[in-house]
């Protein structure tokens, strides 16, 4: 048996307001004189309170970023290209601040900083060869655990998958549960549903072991309190921990049935990944019956209608195309149905099963 030695981030600061020492944190990174960072941040928050709450020295680069789409690689290598294009030096630091899709666009940034050629090159595990420019994250939306993860999903000309190294781990988190407060509330639902399915995945997974579990068990039952319990306090606080502990907890099994099926979903009609996970679940009561039974109590308490009919529109050919991307995801199937998983999740299977979003 080889066991994975697990990478972890470096610095995590955690508390309201704790975004207010960020300027402090970063200090001892701007060592030369000319010494610059970049601050990736999310356009949703162009005028915004956060906006000029940046600790932004005179010759930092503040790159604003659009995630209507999810990060595509040609818009990793254009972002890299802006900031190799702003100085002649590489800048001391990269701080994504935004929901998974910025956290993800800083984390490439920083790699193809320091990596040549583009970063559909490095999708795949451990293909990343220098270590990335140091780089931080500043969650504003939480449940995907990207702020943890080692890899960051980008979609390429011929795969969604991410760039997935021990270099792509964050230097330092920091976790302010004010940042969350206003986010829009089905967004909140779905990426906190990310959240949530990361935790089913994980512990009803065959990859499971006391590491994940003692993560996933946490993260389940914070998810259950911001989810389930009018009474609870703090709800912001617990679903900041809850994505951090899911993370964890996946870091060291595996996804399941659920991702592998969205990442086809996402492939084919760029569904984007919370809504997408959302959708694909409640079709999935035969894997994780008791998981899909407490979500649909989750999504009938937040008022959530889930879009229907997705895939009716679809050509045979993008059809095949969905299902050779949800299929390719081995260890996923693996991690849901065993070594057998083939003879299970059949290429019919899979079509009957998106025949009915
Ligand atoms: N790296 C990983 O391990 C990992 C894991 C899961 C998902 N992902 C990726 O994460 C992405 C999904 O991330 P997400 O669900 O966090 O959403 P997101 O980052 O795509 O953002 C969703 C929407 O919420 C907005 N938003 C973000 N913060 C806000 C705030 N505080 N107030 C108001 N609006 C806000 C954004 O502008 C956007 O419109 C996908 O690209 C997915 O592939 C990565
Ligand atoms: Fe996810």
């Amino acid at each position: 048996m080889i066991f994975r030695n697990f990478k972890m981030i470096s610095n995590v600061i955690f508390g309201r307001g704790c975004f207010n020492q960020l300027d402090e944190i970063l200090e001892p990174k701007r060592t030369a004189k000319d010494s610059w960072m970049v601050f990736v941040i999310d356009d949703v928050f162009q005028g915004k309170e956060l906006e000029q709450r940046i600790p932004l020295h005179d010759k930092d680069m503040l790159l604003w970023v659009n995630v209507d789409d999810e990060p595509k690689t040609s818009y990793v290598d254009l972002l890299t290209e802006k900031v190799k294009a702003y100085s002649t030096t590489l800048p001391s630091g990269v701080i994504g601040i935004g929901g998974g899709s910025s956290m993800d666009l800083a984390k490439a940034v920083s790699l193809m900083l320091t990596n040549p050629g583009s970063s559909q090159e490095y999708q795949g595990w451990d293909l990343i060869k220098n270590p990335a420019v140091y780089h931080a994250a500043v969650p504003t939306l939480s449940g995907t655990g990207a702020e943890v993860s080692r890899t960051t999903v980008l979609t390429g000309p011929e795969k969604k998958l991410g760039m997935n190294s021990d270099y792509t781990v964050f230097d330092q988190v920091v976790l302010d549960p004010e940042l969350i407060r206003d986010v829009p509330h089905d967004q909140q639902f779905y990426t906190g549903m990310d959240c949530y399915i990361h935790c089913v995945e994980s512990l009803e997974g065959t990859y499971l072991n006391q590491f994940s579990k003692s993560y996933g068990e946490k993260a389940i039952e914070l998810c259950r309190e911001v989810f389930l319990d009018d009474t609870a306090e703090d709800k912001d606080d617990k679903l900041m921990m809850a994505s951090f502990f899911g993370g964890m907890s996946i870091a060291y099994s595996q996804v399941g049935a659920c991702h592998a099926l969205s990442y086809g979903l996402s492939y084919i009609l760029g569904t984007h990944h919370g809504i997408g996970c959302s959708i694909v679940f409640d079709y999935l009561e035969e894997f994780y019956p008791e998981g899909v039974k407490e979500f649909r109590q989750m999504a009938e308490r937040h008022k959530i209608k889930l879009p229907r009919n997705l895939t009716k529109d679809l050509t045979d050919e993008q059809m095949e195309t969905m299902i050779t991307v949800a299929l390719g995801l081995a260890p996923l199937w693996e991690n849901c149905l065993g070594p057998d998983w083939q003879t299970i999740m059949t290429r019919d299977k899979a079509r009957s099963l998106f025949k009915r979003m």
